[in-house]
């Protein structure tokens, strides 16, 4: 599936945990598409919006909230894109993911970008991660079904 997205259709790997979820970019946003390798599950795991920052999340929540619509899983920032998260269930029961600050890598001839909160180190190009509660949530509990492949 990596192949085919990078060759066939020009995305860039950005980052790969373990040997099973793999992270590849369109633009300078760290990931825009997401493959995991799973033996249990077929199709589309979530959707994920981008909010403008920290700020406009929190208004979306306090708004998600008031109308009854309340968190499944987050906040917290994941490791590979070190984007804040939240994720939620739509009426349907699709998963939809709602996130901010994630990496920009902005200079492809370098593979990296600036310095963003979250990361472990600087530069920071792709790489594969271990399969672990740092890699899925730096600030905190984790959704057993993520690890669930
Ligand atoms: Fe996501």
């Amino acid at each position: 599936m990596q192949s085919v997205y990078q060759d066939l259709l020009g995305l860039r790997w950005s980052d790969t945990v373990g040997d099973f979820f793999v992270f590849l970019r369109c633009n300078s946003d760290h990931h825009a598409a997401t493959s995991m390798a799973s033996t249990k599950y077929q199709g589309m795991h979530h959707v994920a919006n981008e909010m403008r920052d920290p700020n406009h999340l929190i208004a979306l929540l306090d708004h998600l909230a008031e109308h009854g619509h309340r968190l499944h899983w987050g906040p917290g920032r994941h490791g590979p894109g070190h984007n804040l998260f939240t994720y939620h269930r739509d009426p349907d029961g699709n998963v939809v993911e709602l996130f901010t600050q994630i990496d920009d890598v902005h200079d492809e001839a370098k593979g990296y970008g600036e310095p963003r909160p979250g990361q472990e180190e600087y530069p920071m190009g792709p790489k594969t991660r271990e399969v672990d509660l740092a890699t899925v949530n730096q600030w905190g509990p984790i959704d057993p079904p993520s690890l669930d492949h």
